[in-house]
């Protein structure tokens, strides 16, 4: 009786020794899948559905990844942008990415009070802000023409990927950057653009186009093909936030990022300053309530004394502080 239970258990043992010799030496390399599978939500295409809405989302994913050869200048579908920007070019991955602008979660959350227009967007007239202002618009998409309906079909079939049950999923927004005590500085920014940036969107930052013309390899980041000064990419803090986990495009990660929180507000205070480079249409659309504006908004008028610049690079503490004690909430 002893001897047939120690038969049975002793090829048992030598399963889990091995299988537990065998965990221990994959373990680091598991780990590390394990943490890439956690930055990544799979947004399966091809369970897209064969029928007319799975058409129209087909559609809109199309319009994400190549916007401007449908809607762009010379566009197919019509003239609404007045650059080859495309939306993925931000929102990366068709807005699947995380941590890089991601638009899953946003058929949820519309329609939504905006403090820059002072009222409730629907999705619609949100997806409009940006081809508008990033896009440089010439006009806005009708509100239920094809474009617009693909895009919103779009919106909401990659929302049904969106984790479920919490306000903001990680990854739905971009990293923070820690705002430091000095002004961000431009100048120290151009030297790490040369270093870290230009050899993609070139040394002028006109990027690079595509073989085919429609689109980008390497987009703009300043002169009249850009975006405009209202975007909200022409904010430092919200472009550094960005920048941390997403570029260099080759080499960053949200785990890993190449740039430190100070050099990406640096690059960005560079790529974003207004008396070092041109934009299209310096026009802006103003927050009409001032004391919702975001601290980086670098647009007067402000509810503080704080001038222009220091809105735009910094230091941030300060305005932060100042609105606090006045009973109003700083948005960066
Ligand atoms: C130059 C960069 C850029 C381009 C190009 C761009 N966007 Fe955006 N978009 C942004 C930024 C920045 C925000 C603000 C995100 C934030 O505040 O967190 C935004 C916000 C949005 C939002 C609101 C997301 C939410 O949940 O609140 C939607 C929807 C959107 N964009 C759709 C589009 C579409 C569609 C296109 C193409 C027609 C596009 N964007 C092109 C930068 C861009
Ligand atoms: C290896 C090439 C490469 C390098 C290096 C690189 N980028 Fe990019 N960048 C890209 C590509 C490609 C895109 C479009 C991303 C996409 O479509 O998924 C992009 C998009 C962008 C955008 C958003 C689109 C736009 O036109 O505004 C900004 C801003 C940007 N990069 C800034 C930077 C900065 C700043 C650096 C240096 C820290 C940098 N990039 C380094 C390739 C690069």
């Amino acid at each position: 009786m002893l001897k047939r239970t120690k038969s049975r258990i002793i090829p048992f043992l030598l399963i889990f020794i091995i299988s537990a010799v065998a965990f221990f030496s994959c373990n680091e390399t598991e780990s590390k899948e394990m943490n890439e599978q956690e930055q990544k939500i799979a947004v399966d295409t091809t369970m897209i559905p064969n029928t007319k809405f799975g058409a129209a989302v087909k559609y809109g994913r199309q319009l994400m990844l190549n916007t401007a050869y449908y809607i762009g200048p010379n566009g197919t579908k019509g003239r609404y942008l007045g650059n080859k920007i495309s939306c993925t070019n931000c929102h990366q991955e068709a807005g699947t990415k995380l941590f890089s602008f991601n638009l899953m979660k946003s058929h949820d959350d519309y329609p939504q009070y905006r403090a820059r227009e002072g009222k409730i967007l629907t999705l619609a007239e949100r997806i409009n802000n940006c081809v508008m202002r990033p896009q440089n618009g010439v006009k806005p998409l009708p509100l239920d023409g094809e474009e617009m309906v693909a895009f919103l079909s779009y919106l909401k079939w990659i929302n049904s990927f969106a984790p479920k049950g919490e306000e903001v999923f990680n990854g739905q927004k971009n990293k923070a950057v820690d705002l430091p005590a000095v002004a961000a500085n431009p100048e120290k920014g151009a030297l790490l653009y040369q270093a870290n940036c230009a050899r993609c969107h070139g040394k002028d930052g006109a990027g690079v186009l595509a073989a085919d013309r429609h689109a980008y390899r390497y987009p703009p980041l300043w002169g009249a093909q850009s975006y405009q000064p209202g975007s909200s990419m022409h904010r430092v803090i919200k472009q550094a936030q960005w920048l941390k986990s997403n570029m260099p495009y080759d080499k960053a990660t949200a785990d890993a990022p190449v740039l430190t929180d100070a050099e990406a507000l640096d690059i960005a205070a560079f790529v974003n300053s207004d008396k070092i480079h041109q934009r299209p249409n310096p026009k802006t659309f103003d927050y009409p309530h001032p004391e919702e504006k975001a601290i980086d908004y670098a647009h007067a008028p402000f509810v503080d004394p704080f001038t222009e610049e220091q809105h735009r690079i910094g230091p941030w503490q300060p305005i932060i502080d100042y609105l606090k004690s006045k009973g109003y909430t700083a948005t960066y």
